[in-house]
């Protein structure tokens, strides 16, 4: 069952939830062949075998399917309710503990210190960061990949971190590896970045 999430605010998300509900209509097949993002992949053998992970802005499930196969979990929360659905049905054929959550990230909420790990791939909802902060346990993952602008004037700043933001958002966490990647420009976008970085909250 996919539940709903808390306090859906209407407007932009509606509208947002209706532009992914489109887009996954007609790729979503495409999207369910995508295997776990590499750096993902990369930290698995890091992470803890048992507790709760987040994928945040779960799309269908890529790597929502990748931590529960190492053995988490998983708790995929996402806008999209065809993206959840496929998500849920993939996740079903392959016996993984996903749960999906039709939520807005911009109001999501977890209990404080619930989860040893969070995934943030290809989103940025910066209302949602001090959730990650909160409801991370000490010591818990955090695993995060998106755009970063700066370079050159892009048509939607909001959806790109600044240089130097997402660490600034996390004070004090442990840097476990970070990298840049330029993206040359394409038709639509100008020169921006990549960001990766998985961190871990302090411990004590
Ligand atoms: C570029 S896709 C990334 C999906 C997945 N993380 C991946 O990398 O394959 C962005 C995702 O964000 C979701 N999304 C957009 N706005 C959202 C919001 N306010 N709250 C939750 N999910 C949202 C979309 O439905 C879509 O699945």
């Amino acid at each position: 069952m996919i539940k709903p999430g808390s306090d859906r605010n209407e407007g932009s998300s509606a509208a947002d939830a209706r532009r992914w509900n489109a887009r996954y209509q007609q790729e979503g097949q495409d999207w369910l062949l995508r295997q776990p993002h590499q750096l993902l992949l990369d930290t698995l053998p890091h992470l803890p075998r048992r507790g709760i992970a987040l994928d945040a802005a779960a799309g269908v499930g890529r790597d929502s399917r990748g931590l529960a196969a190492h053995g988490l979990q998983v708790v995929a929360a996402d806008i999209s309710l065809v993206a959840l659905r496929l998500n849920q049905r993939r996740a079903r054929s392959l016996s993984l503990p996903i749960s999906c959550v039709n939520a807005d990230m911009s109001n999501f909420r977890l209990s404080p210190g619930s989860c040893d790990v969070i995934v943030n791939f290809y989103f940025l909802e910066r209302a949602a960061l001090p959730m990650y902060r909160s409801a991370l346990k000490p010591g818990g993952w955090l695993i995060f990949e998106t755009f970063v602008t700066g370079f050159d004037d892009l048509p939607h700043p909001d959806y790109y971190l600044q240089p130097g933001e997402l660490r600034a958002a996390f004070p004090g966490w442990e840097t476990v590896s970070r990298t840049q990647e330029m993206i040359p420009p394409t038709e639509g976008h100008g020169l921006r970045a990549v960001e990766r970085w998985v961190a871990r909250k302090p411990a004590g």
